[in-house]
């Protein structure tokens, strides 16, 4: 393994770090960018297509496409292609929670009977191509076989967080119509037995779900209704064969709901082509992935990073994986260093919330993790001080801190530096991925200097994997992502800097939404979610900053006159609208919220508050005075 040489403020990688690394030097930048079409198109011919495309960029703003023409199955191209070469390797290693139990080890071909074995269980169940099945899982093998059982099959997955309350899932099984969905018995979590079914159950009541696919993995008593059945036995019977579907790059591929500013959650469309590409070469690219390495990813399937990385991305590139079940820091805080030593992981990406929590809770780290060679971060802008630890404790010094930025939207990582690359400077993303267009413009749409703050956009051709739209709401897709500087420029609604040699800073939402130990949590939802219940006239959610979950959000409620509630009963409004993630950090009731003469809610005071910062002019507010009550309800 090689070292890492410092200059000024950034680490770059040495001679023997670049002899491994797929990228040795600047030399991929400048071809992507003398054309980057041609450059996408190069990429894509490594993978397995049933036929070629005929187009490779098509713009239709505000939509665009990759790849039309070309028939594909990421399925297909996840098991089959690795056959071959890999048929007896590893490929994922699942550690469940519980230290007394065993992990469970399946080979390449191990997955491919299994996911071909459920793809044709579908097929029984009367799912069809196009058809939209939901996900409601816990981190187990079956959650990773599911997914890739729909793919093979055409049917569009759609995975929901399994720690969203049953109104979540609600919502989000009444949006695609779903039919089936697919569900665990429960799992562990901090050494808890949680009952997932039940929570499925509640939340398919009065949804379009007429059969619920249970995996027995914490064998506890369910519920079985009509319709319902084991995984188990309705997998056993099965060939261990299915044709994979030919898909069209441009049919859709998933749906993964997130939170935007106001509103219901959007259903974000990523397309069985495009995504295929960027999820195969970014993950070989940035995380530099080889036959012998050992890849965690800490993300959980019911987000983009779990779709594209501890799923999608590694099996693709024929790599093993690791796949945990629980907490890293349970039952000791230092669980995740005996993950990373009991399998040798060669690559560890996570977030800096887990980051921050390990250094507050390890310290310094014992373990020599030795295996390592790569470490990652993504999520969440990453502090300088979590940065340094990670760097040195973790990484021993000898690892580079890649510090990837991207979205639910772009399906895989748009911005980081690459190991054979570098530099790794602490708390800046890096370069734009090559083939990725960016910039940061001001409000009027002009470029700015560097160092200056911004708004994050990305430029055509866009990347393959980038969303197709938002489910059922082409509305919402142009005015959220193409609404602020026309139909050819996608507003990530991140704000963002470059330093003078072209390294991306992010710094954090130019939206409502907040991150909540790395998950995208919208103030305007939570805040729709109270106003719901007839005891609140008014509300507003803030999020405020915090020592390890970058942020929290902070409740203000107003209520009806002569209505009584407690900060208990608003929790519960939050709990079981959106799950415990949103549990807010506080919740004041208060007379009166500060707001323009137009009636606009001034947030911005509200979160001032906490930070510190200057409340500045005061004088345009309507009612002045309720920031005086505000402030000493607080300092209470
Ligand atoms: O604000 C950015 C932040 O997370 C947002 C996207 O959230 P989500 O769709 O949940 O996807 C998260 C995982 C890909 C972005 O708009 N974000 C993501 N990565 C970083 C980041 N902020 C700073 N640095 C990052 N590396």
């Amino acid at each position: 393994m090689g070292k890492l040489i410092k200059k000024e403020d950034a680490y770059y990688p040495d001679k023997e770090f670049k002899k491994r690394a797929w990228v040795k030097d600047n030399s991929i930048y400048k071809k992507a960018n003398r054309d980057p079409i041609k450059f996408w198109d190069e990429l894509a011919r490594e993978l397995h297509w049933f036929r070629k495309w005929k187009k490779t960029f098509k713009h239709e703003p505000p939509y665009f496409h990759w790849f039309t023409g070309g028939k594909i199955n990421i399925s297909y191209n996840c098991l089959e292609r690795n056959l071959e070469k890999r048929r007896n390797k590893v490929a994922l290693i699942w550690e469940p929670e519980p230290k007394n139990e065993r992990e469970r080890v399946f080979t390449y071909y191990d997955l491919y009977r299994q996911v071909n074995k459920f793809a044709n269980s579908l097929k029984e169940m009367g799912v069809n191509k196009g058809d939209v099945v939901g996900i409601y899982m816990p981190m187990i093998p079956e959650s990773l076989i599911a997914m890739l059982a729909c793919a093979r099959i055409g049917a569009i997955h759609t995975v929901v967080f399994s720690a969203f309350s049953p109104k979540a899932l609600n919502i989000r099984l009444n949006q695609t119509n779903a039919k089936i969905l697919i569900t665990a018995d429960g799992y562990y979590r901090k050494g808890k037995e949680m009952n997932l079914k039940a929570n499925a159950d509640k939340g398919s009541k009065g949804t379009k779900v007429k059969k619920v696919v249970t995996v027995r993995r914490t064998n506890s008593k369910i519920k079985k209704k009509k319709g319902d059945c084991y995984w188990d036995e309705v997998i056993e019977k099965q060939k261990d064969y299915c044709k994979p579907a030919e898909m069209n790059a441009e049919d859709t591929l998933f749906i993964l709901f997130t939170s935007g500013s106001t509103g219901k959650p959007k259903g974000v469309m990523h397309a069985c082509g495009g995504y295929t590409v960027q999820a195969y070469w970014t993950a070989k690219l940035i995380f530099d992935l080889c036959d012998n390495d050992i890849f965690w990813s800490t993300a959980d399937i019911g987000w983009i990073t779990g779709h594209t990385y501890s799923c999608y991305g590694p099996l693709l590139n024929g790599t093993t994986f690791v796949l945990y079940e629980g907490v890293p820091d349970y039952p000791e805080t230092d669980r995740w260093c005996h993950i990373i030593e009991k399998y040798g992981v060669t690559t560890f990406y996570t977030a800096p919330t887990a980051i921050r929590m390990f250094e507050k809770e390890v310290g310094k780290v014992k373990e020599n993790l030795k295996t390592l060679q790569l470490i990652a971060s993504v999520g969440e802008p990453i502090n300088e001080e979590a940065w340094k630890w990670f760097f040195k404790q973790v990484g021993k010094g000898n690892c580079p801190v890649l510090d990837t930025w991207w979205q639910t939207e772009t399906g895989g990582i748009l911005i980081t530096s690459l190991p054979g690359v570098g530099p790794f400077k602490p708390t800046f993303a890096g370069m734009p991925f090559p083939g990725v267009q960016t910039d940061i413009l001001d409000n009027k749409g002009k470029k700015v200097k560097a160092n200056q703050k911004g708004n994050l956009v990305i430029l055509p051709p866009f990347s393959p994997g980038m969303l197709r739209g938002v489910y059922k709401n082409p509305k919402k897709y142009k005015k959220t992502y193409f609404g602020e500087y026309g139909d050819k420029v996608y507003f990530t609604e991140d704000i963002a800097y470059k330093d003078k040699k072209g390294l991306v800073r992010i710094v954090g939402r130019a939206d409502d939404v907040i991150k909540v130990a790395g998950h995208r949590i919208s103030t305007g939802e939570m805040e729709n979610i109270i106003d719901s219940n007839n005891k609140v006239a008014e509300c507003a959610v803030v999020g405020i900053p915090h020592k390890i979950k970058g942020e929290t959000p902070v409740v203000f409620v107003v209520l009806n006159p002569k209505k009584k509630a407690t900060e208990k009963d608003i929790l519960k409004l939050i709990t079981e609208g959106i799950g415990k993630i949103a549990k807010p950090q506080k919740i004041f009731f208060v007379k009166d919220l500060p707001k323009t003469r137009s009636g606009k809610i001034m947030r911005r005071i509200l979160r001032k508050f906490f930070t510190g910062e200057d409340l500045g002019d005061l004088s345009t507010l309507a009612n002045p005075q309720t920031v005086d009550e505000i402030k000493k309800k607080i300092k209470k």
